[in-house]
């Protein structure tokens, strides 16, 4: 299979997912639908169907153009069969998706909203605002206790599962990252490495959950360091993960 990368709107990413024996496509948030059906047409690939990861307008923005077009049909979690404009296909966790003869199963990863899932092809990972390279999506609609779960969930894919998310946060995130642990060393080689990267415009995403585990400070609730920080902002407070994962999600917040 083939991921095609789509810039949208001002910092998000919209994918292909190309079944090359086919020439079927699905799109995973369209945030707009011309540049997703130019890319489309420009790729020579078959659009069959949309895959929203949440309800936000700046995932499924697109749905109502590509509709116009195309008769497509459209996945998202059941709780939000009111919000994803023409859902065709309300999931559950662990359903299968077939695009030409390549296959997703779907995990419900809530948090950031209620009914948000993650696609998981093979090692590609379409996790949209739950997971952020260095960063993790805002509790909107959950509780940090539902957004750790979601998290451990996908902390537990193999160290090669490429992480396709919803936004290019990579810098900022980064440097939210190093105010609670500024002695990762690995957090400074990546920061270098997505400057680099960015001062040429070029995209910082995928990731893999295996360079997360190292610098994702919303995989790392275990580091002393991070929870050094935590106490050192709210002393008193207990050490267990969700604790610090909510006390690490609020400083960031305030970021
Ligand atoms: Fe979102």
């Amino acid at each position: 299979m083939k991921v095609v990368q789509i810039p949208l709107l001002r910092d998000n990413y919209g994918y292909l997912v190309v079944c090359e024996t086919t020439g079927e496509a699905a799109v995973v948030d369209p945030s707009e639908g011309e540049p997703v059906l130019r890319r489309a047409e420009k790729e020579k690939v078959r659009l069959k169907a949309i895959l929203n990861t949440h309800h936000h307008r700046d995932h499924t923005g697109g749905n109502p153009f590509l509709l116009e077009r195309l008769p497509l049909e459209v996945y998202g979690h059941k709780v939000d069969q009111d919000r994803i404009p023409g859902m065709t296909h309300p999931l559950e966790d662990g359903d299968e998706i077939t695009i030409g003869e390549i296959k997703a199963k779907v995990l419900f990863i809530p948090g950031h909203t209620r009914g948000h899932v993650a696609y998981l092809f093979g090692n590609k990972l379409f996790c949209g605002d739950t997971l952020f390279v260095a960063g993790c999506g805002r509790l909107f609609e959950g509780t940090a206790e539902q957004m750790l779960d979601s998290l451990s969930r996908l902390k537990a894919l193999p160290g090669d599962t490429l992480v396709y998310c919803g936004h290019e946060y990579t810098e900022k995130n980064l440097q939210f990252a190093l105010t609670v642990e500024p002695n990762n060393p690995k957090l400074a080689e990546k920061m270098q490495k997505v400057r680099a990267l960015r001062a040429n415009g070029v995209s910082t995403v995928p990731s893999t959950i295996g360079e997360e585990w190292e610098t994702n400070p919303f995989f790392r609730w275990d580091s002393e360091e991070i929870r050094g920080s935590v106490r050192k902002n709210a002393p008193g407070i207990s050490l267990d993960p969700v604790s610090v994962f909510a006390e690490v999600r609020r400083l960031k917040d305030q970021f």
